[in-house]
């Protein structure tokens, strides 16, 4: 079925021009409009699929009527026309829920990939519509937990955002939920139903990733004994989240950027483009804008993927939250280990409110988990934290030697204590860099990463200067 198209645009001759590009090489069902108030009756009357809008109009910008279009239908696809200096607006559009924007003056080629890939949307939204309800209502923000304001704020924008096409970056320290926010994001999003595609950009050496991510013909390089899809192509139709971007080479920065604008890439050692459909989400520990000054991380990558912004905040910033995550955790890890305990003393609350978690969630995760394997009642205690005398630091806590327990926990503990301490004197010695710390104890890269984390620690406490 060919969709329906209102182009919009006080100028005549743009008007004419605009109706030729695509009529000629699509077969929509056009009407063209110069007049916005017009516009917007004539989509009262009869809705269209597509609507692609000048921005700068007399009597109604191209804001209101994406808003006005949008109230109305909500899965209408909207483009904004701009020119060049009005560019931030049209970040705005798409924050107010544009699917894009193009700027003038602009190739027929990009206009139709914009076009095409608006009404590929809408449909999709359509196809998706029933099911995203079921969903929402079954899974809501399940694993994402927060009261306070700074996470409140945030659970109202994913609802904003998740639906839209706009590309998010999600900042903040280790530990903090930027993964469960992508998947948040991806959850409520219109594509629920297609896959969430993570990548980690750190873990792997550049030349892999590249074929990792873009996928390879066969021969393309020794040990290519076959094709072989890449994240990109399985994330079709759906998300892929770009995870520690901050890490990407400059050459994977390049061919990013290409994918992010062109919607196209090539697969290692492939001369034929090819075409992706997906919503970008990215996130990362690391400064950007520091990275950008030192020549580190593209200028123009890091505009394409902020257009929506998620910063998380460090632990310590919203204790309001140490309550509820806590009973959180607690209840998981109760269920996990068939543990009776359902329950926190309110001493053992005011310890975990007066810790700072440098390690953040991922650490007081780390520590309940750890309580409720220990606990021996209903109340999980300050002893079952074991934080005792490390007001700074519970990693140290677990040193003393753990007497009448289990064979099997205590050794588990001692092992975790073991991990803690090697790490930390391993970062110590190696100024933080991870690299280089793999390299000295000889283990990959990976596993250190993995490490790190389960330890709960923060390596860029260890950067020297
Ligand atoms: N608001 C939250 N509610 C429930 N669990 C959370 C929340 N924030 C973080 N967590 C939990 O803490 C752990 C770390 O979260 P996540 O992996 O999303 O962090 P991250 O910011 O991606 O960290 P990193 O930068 O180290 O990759 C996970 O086990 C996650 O489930
Ligand atoms: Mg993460």
């Amino acid at each position: 079925m060919p969709g329906r198209l209102l182009i919009v645009d006080d100028e005549k001759d743009m008007l004419a021009l605009l109706r030729r590009m695509i009529a000629e090489e699509r077969d929509f069902e056009i009407e063209v409009e110069n007049d916005p108030r017009r516009a917007l009756a004539r989509f009262r009357e009869k809705p269209a699929d597509l609507v692609l809008t000048d921005l700068k109009m007399p009597g109604m910008d191209g804001i209101a009527l994406l808003e006005a279009v949008k109230s109305l239908r909500p899965d209408t696809a909207v483009i904004v026309l701009t020119a060049y200096a009005t560019i931030e607006t049209a970040v705005e559009a798409t924050r107010k829920g544009a699917f894009d924007y193009i700027t003038k003056p602009f190739r027929r080629d990009r206009l139709l990939l914009t076009v095409d890939k608006a009404m590929h949307w809408q449909q999709m939204v359509r196809e998706n519509l029933e099911l995203r309800k079921a969903l929402e209502v079954k899974e809501g923000f399940a694993s994402l937990v927060g009261a306070s304001p700074v996470m409140r704020r945030i659970f109202e924008r994913i609802r904003q955002v998740a639906p839209t096409m706009g590309t998010v970056l999600i900042t903040g320290p280790s530990g903090t939920g930027k993964e469960l926010v992508a998947r948040a994001l991806h959850r409520h999003s219109l594509r629920s139903a297609k896959p969430m595609i993570t990548v980690n950009c750190t873990a792997i050496p550049s030349e892999v990733l590249e074929s990792e991510l873009f996928g390879h013909v066969k021969g393309a390089f020794t040990g290519a004994w076959k094709e072989k899809r890449g994240l990109v192509e399985e994330a079709h139709e759906g998300t892929l989240f770009l995870d520690e971007i901050g890490d990407l080479s400059p050459h994977l920065q390049t061919k990013l950027l290409r994918l992010l604008q062109e919607g196209e890439y090539k697969p290692v050692g492939s001369n034929v483009t090819r075409k992706a459909d997906l919503r970008f989400i990215a996130a990362t520990n690391h400064d950007l804008k520091a990275a950008i000054r030192e020549k580190r991380f593209r200028e123009d990558l890091f505009y394409r993927l902020n257009v929506i912004h998620f910063e998380l905040p460090p632990l310590r910033e919203r204790k309001e939250d140490i309550e509820l995550l806590s009973r959180h955790f607690l209840a998981k890890y109760a269920a996990v280990n068939r543990k009776p305990v359902s329950d926190i003393t309110p001493e053992a609350l005011a310890v975990l409110q007066a810790y700072d978690f440098p390690g953040n969630v991922r650490e007081l995760e780390n520590l309940i988990e750890r309580g409720v394997i220990f606990s021996r009642g209903p109340r999980l205690t300050v002893a079952d934290l074991q934080m005792e005398g490390s007001a700074t630091s519970p990693a140290e806590a677990d040193a003393a030697e753990p007497a009448g327990l289990p064979f099997r926990e205590a050794k588990e503990r001692a092992i975790r204590h073991f991990h803690r301490r090697y790490i930390r004197r391993l970062l110590e010695e190696q100024g933080g860099n991870i690299s280089r710390a793999a390299e000295a104890a000889g283990i990959q890269r990976q596993y250190l990463h993995r490490l790190i984390k389960e330890a709960g620690i923060e390596p860029t406490e260890f950067k020297t200067r």
